[in-house]
């Protein structure tokens, strides 16, 4: 049997339309999940939406609606934005969805019933733009240490959890397993700003606003957002029931998120899993924000743009790899209109679409599509050819370790040299001689070869691109395993290939 992976992302909050950094996150995740297939491996990748709170059910008071009508029309366009980006999700849960909230309520009353929860009193520090309560010592003058704003004293009878109780196996935990928490860095973070210095139990309960899944043995009081939202990533496995779905997915194998919400999965989230008796998820990748001049890409802020402008303007691909390329996984980057541009120019364009329209060119023009596997290599060409095919193992290797910008790298790498291939063997040159018709095939087979190998490693990260390269180069076996299978004879037909990309003007 194909061995399994779980893969998620956050699920976000329909509060208001998605920007580029929620694609951000959703565009790793999918190349992930695409490169795992083609991998072989059962995936099972799920995103979803996190729809309840006070924070949407006053955005949905402010526009006149309910909130399940307001949040219905977000996740409308989001749906329809995954679908602009290629996003090849297995499973899109919705916290509103009537399964979910039926097992967070007989999740929730079984914590109860063991003593995992208990009733006492909430007093906080609380701001509703972020949905988040601060103590003192996290509020930074009397504001909102992450939006800056107002915060206001709630005091409410409230359910708790006893996440006291798992300060020590959490501890336990991240020692057995080094790899829990990537990068490391986060980690230390962890275990230094919020395990060792003790942890609080927490607030799970809420009786000040409506908009949420009650609690079935004390109606006045809804779910507070971690519950609801963290066991998303096992109800929609039909947890509490031992479903087949959850024996064969469960544990999640990576949970993929931003690096705000780290600690909400590498402390509560184990926690409540620990509770309910289950396994730890294999990983927690807290990656860094896309920011805008500074800061970061914010609904509350509303300093961004619709992405699917971007798709529109510069086509898919481009924004796809522009996410994938140009940060390094884990740290924070800039985003801005500009610097895709210039990445898709200078990438895409210059050192992909140059080299598949100019080889398959002359594939057409020195040979009429018909091009035969090489006979005699010189150095030169073993020098090429060693990289296209020790290329898969490099990738493997970047990709397991979420190094995506360099897996990246990997491949226009070797573009690269197929371009400097080009001007070395100078094929216009060879063309001019009939004695060199031989050695031109050589070279002009060693370039369909690169350019097929660099296309099947390119299908998890811009898969439309990938598709296009296949029907240039017309062939149809493009699984990973075919790559140690070179092409015998291309057959390109003579019909000259569209630009994959059309260069960008800038400023
Ligand atoms: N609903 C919670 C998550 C619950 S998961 C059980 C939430 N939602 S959110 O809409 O605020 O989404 C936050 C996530 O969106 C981040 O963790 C990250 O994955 C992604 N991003 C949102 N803004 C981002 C950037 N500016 N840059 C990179 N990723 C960003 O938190």
């Amino acid at each position: 049997m194909n061995k399994k992976f779980y893969i998620t992302t956050p699920i976000y909050y329909p509060s208001a339309e998605f920007h580029i950094g929620h694609c951000y996150t959703t565009i790793i995740a999918d190349a992930i999940a695409r490169y795992k297939r083609l991998s072989g491996y059962d995936v099972y990748f799920q995103t979803g939406t996190d729809e309840h709170g006070l924070k949407i059910e006053n955005k949905a008071k402010e526009a006149g609606v309910t909130p399940k009508e307001y949040v219905d029309k977000i996740i409308l366009n989001a749906k329809d934005l995954w679908q602009s980006l290629n996003i090849s999700y297995d499973y899109f849960i919705r916290t509103t969805d009537e399964d979910h909230k039926k097992r967070v309520q007989e999740i929730f009353k079984k914590l109860y019933d063991q003593g995992d929860i208990y009733k006492g009193e909430y007093k906080g520090l609380y701001c509703v733009p972020c949905e988040s309560f601060w103590t003192e010592t996290q509020v930074v003058d009397g504001k909102c240490p992450d939006c800056g704003r107002d915060v206001n004293l709630v005091t409410e009878e409230a359910y708790f959890f006893k996440l006291s109780k798992y300060q020590k196996p959490l501890e336990d935990f991240y020692e057995t397993h080094p790899n829990f928490i990537e990068p490391e860095s986060r980690k230390n973070e962890m275990l230094n700003n919020f395990i060792r210095p003790g942890l609080e139990d927490l607030c799970v309960s809420r009786t000040s606003f409506k908009w949420g899944i009650p609690v079935t043995f004390d109606e006045k009081h809804v779910i507070y957002v971690w519950i609801d939202a963290l066991t998303n990533y096992i109800t929609s496995l039909g947890y509490p029931e031992e479903t087949e779905k959850f024996k064969k997915y469960w544990p999640c194998d990576l949970h993929l998120v931003g690096k705000e919400i780290v600690r909400f999965h590498t402390i509560i989230w184990p926690a409540i899993l620990m509770a309910l008796g289950l396994e730890l998820p294999k990983q927690v990748f807290g990656h860094g924000w896309l920011i805008i001049d500074g800061g970061k890409i914010s609904k509350s802020l509303g300093n961004y743009k619709d992405p699917r402008e971007y798709i529109r303007t510069y086509g898919v691909d481009a924004v796809r790899y522009y996410a994938l390329r140009e940060v390094p996984f884990g740290s924070d980057g800039n985003f801005s209109e500009k610097s895709l541009i210039t990445r898709t120019n200078s990438d895409l364009c210059n050192i992909l679409g140059n080299l598949v329209s100019r080889t398959i060119q002359m594939g057409i023009k020195y040979f009429d599509g018909v091009v035969h596997e090489s006979k005699k290599m010189e150095d030169i060409d073993a020098y090429l050819t060693e990289s296209i095919y020790n290329l898969k193992t490099m990738v493997d290797g970047k990709v397991e370790s979420l190094k995506i910008n360099e897996a990246l790298e990997c491949i226009f790498e070797v573009l690269r040299k197929c371009n400097k291939y080009i001007d070395d063997t100078t094929p216009w040159v060879l063309a001019k001689e009939e004695e060199n018709k031989e050695r031109l095939e050589t070279v002009i087979y060693n370039l369909l070869e690169g350019i097929r190998v660099c296309a099947i490693m390119l299908q998890p990260f811009i898969p439309e691109t990938s598709e296009k390269i296949f029907k240039g180069l017309n062939i149809s076996d493009t699984t990973f395993a075919s790559i140690d299978k070179p092409v015998e004879v291309y057959n390109l037909g003579n019909e000259k290939p569209a630009n994959l990309f059309e260069r960008i003007k800038e400023d």
